[in-house]
């Protein structure tokens, strides 16, 4: 997962299915992965909200994001900050309890 210029950021409509079997359109109006969960009313941890702190780490089950920027904090594989990135295809995600 590589930060790449906004200039060559594509926003697609993508299906978003949570770990409870619930899903949500992301529809490229968002800003970011973050506040697409909180417009769906989901509970994320967060602090700094531009990949510094990791504290809004996710799992991603399946499908792959974009970062907007490169993220700082250390994201290991299986993983995604959702503050700082948008989704390349529909995905499967576990949001920690
Ligand atoms: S809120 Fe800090 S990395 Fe996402």
């Amino acid at each position: 997962m590589v930060a790449i210029s906004a200039t060559s950021i594509y926003r697609s409509m993508s299906q978003i299915t949570l770990q409870d079997g619930t899903s949500f359109e992301f529809d490229g109006q968002q800003v970011n992965l973050l506040t697409a969960l909180e417009q769906q009313k989901r509970q994320v941890n967060f602090h700094c909200r531009a990949g510094f702190c990791g504290a809004c780490r996710c799992k991603l089950i399946s499908g792959s994001v974009q970062y907007l920027e490169e993220p700082l904090a250390f994201v290991r594989k299986g993983e995604f900050l959702p503050c700082c990135s948008i989704p390349q295809t529909d995905l499967v995600i576990e949001i920690p309890e």
